[in-house]
């Protein structure tokens, strides 16, 4: 067969050139080449794609589009149900990132082994042979499901496969071993990986067929290959958590079809990934006695208020330059914290090394940890145990006002449930009715906060 004309285009300006080379002419970016294919008529043409040419377009109204709310399909796992935002859809792509060995194909494995009942599903592994597969199968207690499974990583035969089979659910376990005969770059590159994910999509839009692709992530964290991945598909999951805890996050970056920052809390056992459905009790770690430096705080990821332990440690630097270390939190924003502490509080840390961190393994992405990094900081400083049974929340801002944040009232009830007595919170966010069982301490100022307790 003739091959496809292929060109290389540079990824900073766009220009094109028939051959690769180590510097675009143009604008003079190093390495920013890529391979890409001259339109994409020939994958339109090519006559084993005949079958979903797809149709004609035209121009509509707005409102005279009808449309039916997306029906759900339940995979019987309700966590993963709820990272989806209810359910899965059909027709839609999900792309789920992670760490090596964190549990990616055994979450799917085990998500569309249920669905595969009224759904036919079709399992693509480009790692794995189809025995290992199996016996992960076997471990989680699936042996008797009749799922298809193919092993094959070139997209043009994954599609063909999926044509004569027709399944309802395609997952692809990875797309960075997928790669498609019109490109000659190796399986894993940047274009490879971007051609094969469009072709795969458009398979899955054309023909209504819910596609899971998983995809690796690198050492710092981001989607190996193009960030185009994600603009290409619905629906973004990254798994969280280290491999060494028995704890699993999945958190929705990206959700066309439900809230994003919507978490689903799993945990490994040997007989693969069982959900957590109460997971507030699972990130506080019980000490006997109050410990210097633990603040619990309320937080809100996705849909659902979560208990949180916010743990400080504040030791004397012997450096030139202290250092500021968190884990679960962002960095920069404990070094505004400490400024506004320095500022506003009247506490100076600048020679002292201050390290954060969140038990459990959950990264809080929201402002509502400020009072409790701080109230942590403090008490580690002071080297003085907070009050048992006090949650903390609220945001700070730069001129030492606390702020309100959203949903007061869902996570003072949450506390609530848990059995907390106190909670310093920002006035604002005081719930109109008064709640049984919890003091409200309300304050405006980060003063008012520290005198109280
Ligand atoms: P896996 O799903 O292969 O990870 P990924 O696809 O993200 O690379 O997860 C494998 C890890 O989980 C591996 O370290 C073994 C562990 N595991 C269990 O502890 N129990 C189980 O039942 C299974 C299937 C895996
Ligand atoms: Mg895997």
């Amino acid at each position: 067969m003739a091959r496809d004309k292929n060109i290389y285009s540079c990824a900073e300006c766009g220009a094109q050139q028939p051959k690769w080379v180590g510097q675009c002419p143009d604008c003079g970016a190093w390495n920013s080449l890529v391979e890409s294919v001259v339109g994409n008529k020939n994958v339109q043409e090519n006559p084993r794609f005949a079958g979903y040419a797809g149709s004609q377009s035209v121009v509509r109204y707005l409102d005279e589009v009808e449309h039916a709310a997306e029906p759900r399909i339940s995979t019987g796992i309700s966590e993963l149900d709820r990272v989806l935002g209810g359910g899965l859809v059909l027709g839609s792509v999900v792309l789920l990132g992670g760490d090596p060995g964190i549990g990616k194909s055994t979450l799917l494995l085990q998500g569309i082994a249920a669905l595969n009942n009224d759904f036919p599903v079709l399992y693509v592994t480009g790692e794995e042979s189809l025995q290992q597969v199996s016996l992960r199968a076997s471990r989680v207690g699936l042996q008797q499901s009749r799922m298809r499974i193919l092993s094959e990583t070139q997209v043009e035969r994954i599609l063909t496969h999926a044509q004569n089979e027709s399944p309802k659910v395609i997952v692809i376990d990875s797309i960075q071993t997928a790669y498609s005969e019109i490109l000659q770059s190796a399986p894993g590159s940047v274009s490879q990986v971007r051609e094969s994910a469009a072709q795969l999509v458009r398979y899955a839009k054309q023909t209504g067929t819910a596609l899971f692709l998983v995809g690796h992530v690198t050492k710092d964290g981001q989607l190996a290959g193009p960030r185009v991945l994600e603009h290409m598909v619905d629906t973004v999951l990254y798994f969280e958590g280290d491999t060494s805890s028995r704890y699993r996050v999945v958190r929705a970056i990206k959700n066309r079809f439900g809230a994003v920052n919507e978490l689903g809390v799993f945990a490994m056992t040997e007989r693969g990934l069982k959900e957590v459905v109460n997971p507030s009790s699972i990130f506080l770690s019980r000490h006997q006695e109050q410990v210097p430096g633990s603040v619990v705080m309320v937080t809100r990821e996705g849909s659902r208020p979560l208990l949180v332990e916010v743990q400080a440690l504040v030791a004397e630097c012997h450096a030139s330059n202290p250092r500021r270390v968190t884990l679960g939190l962002d960095q920069n924003r404990l070094i505004m914290m400490l400024a506004v502490l320095h500022r506003h509080g009247g506490v100076a840390m600048f020679d002292q090394d201050v390290f954060v961190n969140v038990v459990g393994g959950v990264r809080v992405t929201e402002t509502a940890a400020d009072l409790a990094v701080l109230m942590a900081a403090l008490s580690s400083l002071r080297d003085r145990p907070l009050p048992r049974n006090l949650v903390v929340f609220g945001e700070v801002g730069l001129a030492g006002e606390v702020r309100p944040v959203q949903e007061g009232e869902m996570r003072v009830n949450e506390a609530v449930k848990h059995g907390f007595t106190r909670a310093i919170m920002p006035k604002a966010n005081v719930p109109k009715r008064k709640v049984k069982g919890i003091e409200i301490i309300a304050v405006e100022q980060l003063s008012e906060a520290f005198e109280c307790v």
